[in-house]
């Protein structure tokens, strides 16, 4: 490992997953220009979330991290960015109640658009192309031009992250993010689920504390906390010339931070401990995902952990476990341990999505049940190891796509071809998220019921 880093350092690395520009000039007098361009989060903001994260670590809070797999050029639009920030507020109101701590939110928003792909091409009949990339790399049309790299998309994607970061900004400030207002919509929610009469007694609690908070005069006209909310964006920093071009030098401290998003992280598929996105990662100040999927050991778990958090701090790392509902317990257990062991802080999120993508009629799907079983069993080790079960990390919609299959609407192989629009793997509707975040509250309750069971003997 070179021991000198910079923001291009990463560019004397082996790297996986890059795209094949045409116009290697282009590209440079692209990435040129972004670096010109105004930062898009400031080092202040992500060392706020490293501190909420680092209280996460230490067992006091829990972080909802979730949204698109691939963000698109052709769905930006203000609709769609307030329908995700009203189902994510919405869960995150519910798991704030079920595990009666702070939750951490972070969209995989205003950046999330470079995707990794299993294979290089993509096979339609006997036609094969380049596979796509996401929308700041090519386009998804299955045709030639489309699928050739293009720099200019990295500018679109950099205004695109900047514009649905301001409305972001202003949901979360402006009072839309009311605590009045999501608990309102929360049981819309629940009075239209085929599931009401499971949700409606988590439910009457939720809407009992409000009043109660309304009663001694805790309201969001005299309380700026349930008016207003912290939101952070997050992406997958896999495109660094990109990133490189949006790493600055924050004034305050001295120290390089990623300003392309808040928190960003590492995929499984480039987390090889002597190429370039580990190499570009060590050196920016944000806080650090990892995805940690079945072929990672856990002496490679620790030299990673040994790379991005050398002073092992608090709130640095998430470790962010995407095993499969029927992979979990044989991996995740020995990782914990390793961990703990060699008394490294992380926070543990589960990813229930990337380790149970099935085909079905065609479509890549994922079944709601094996989601949810994920995180179960992701809840159920840790609470066997005596570690905290951090998180969770989605790939959701505010609309009502047909993606996922399942849930309380029990949606249908038959169903997917209804409406399937995501750019990349598919994504829990509006409702199944939501579903998810009641089913898990519910849980963590019972958990919490349990314990206090066992104290009082
Ligand atoms: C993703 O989060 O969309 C992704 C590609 O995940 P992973 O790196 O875990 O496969
Ligand atoms: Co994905």
């Amino acid at each position: 490992m070179a021991q000198t880093w910079n923001p291009s350092s990463w560019r004397q690395k082996p790297i996986q997953q890059v795209p094949e520009y045409p116009d290697l000039a282009a590209l440079a007098a692209t990435e040129a220009q972004l670096a010109t361009y105004p930062p898009l989060v400031f080092a202040g903001e992500a060392r706020r979330l490293k501190s909420s994260l680092a209280n996460v670590a230490e067992g006091r809070g829990f972080l909802l991290q979730g949204g698109d797999c691939a963000e698109s050029f052709a769905e930006h639009g203000a609709d769609t960015i307030r329908d995700f920030f009203r189902a994510f507020l919405q869960m995150a109101v519910v798991l704030t109640f079920g595990a009666q701590q702070p939750v951490v939110k972070v969209g995989r928003i205003a950046g999330q658009f470079a995707k990794p792909r299993s294979s290089n091409i993509e096979k339609q009949g006997d036609v094969e192309l380049p596979s796509y990339r996401g929308d700041i790399i090519n386009g998804i049309e299955f045709n030639e031009a489309a699928r050739i790299p293009s720099p200019e998309r990295q500018l679109d994607a950099y205004r695109q992250s900047a514009a649905t970061l301001n409305l972001l900004r202003a949901f979360a400030m402006g009072g839309y993010a009311n605590l009045d207002n999501v608990h309102q919509w929360m049981l819309g929610f629940v009075k239209d689920s085929p599931q009401a009469e499971r949700y409606r007694k988590l439910a009457d609690r939720i809407s009992e504390t409000m009043d109660f908070m309304k009663a001694i005069g805790i309201t969001p006209e005299s309380n700026p906390n349930l008016r207003e909310t912290d939101f952070f964006t997050s992406h997958e920093a896999l495109l660094l010339g990109y990133e490189q071009a949006l790493t600055r030098v924050d004034s305050t401290s001295g120290d390089w931070y990623a300003t392309s998003g808040h928190m960003i992280w590492i995929g499984d598929r480039t987390r090889q401990p002597d190429h370039a996105h580990i190499e570009y990662c060590r050196g920016i100040k944000n806080p650090l995902g990892l995805k940690c999927g079945p072929s990672l050991s856990a002496d490679g778990l620790i030299e990673l952990i040994d790379l991005l958090n050398p002073n092992n701090e608090a709130g640095r790392l998430t470790l962010i476990c995407r095993f499969g509902h029927d992979k979990v317990a044989e991996h995740l257990p020995r990782l914990i341990r390793a961990v703990e062991r060699e008394g490294r802080k992380v926070v543990w999120s589960c990813d229930p999505m990337h380790g149970n993508t099935i085909t079905l009629n065609n479509y890549k799907t994922r079944p709601f049940e094996r989601i949810l079983s994920e995180v179960e069993s992701f809840f159920q080790i840790h609470r066997a190891e005596g570690t905290h079960p951090g998180g969770i990390h989605i790939e959701m919609t505010g609309k009502d796509v047909t993606e996922c299959t399942g849930g309380a609407r029990a949606l249908s192989g038959a169903d997917l071809a209804d409406r399937y629009h995501t750019h990349c793997d598919p994504r829990l509707n509006a409702d199944q998220a939501l579903e998810l975040a009641f089913l898990l509250a519910e849980r963590m309750k019972g958990g919490r019921d349990e314990k206090r069971m066992v104290v009082n003997g």
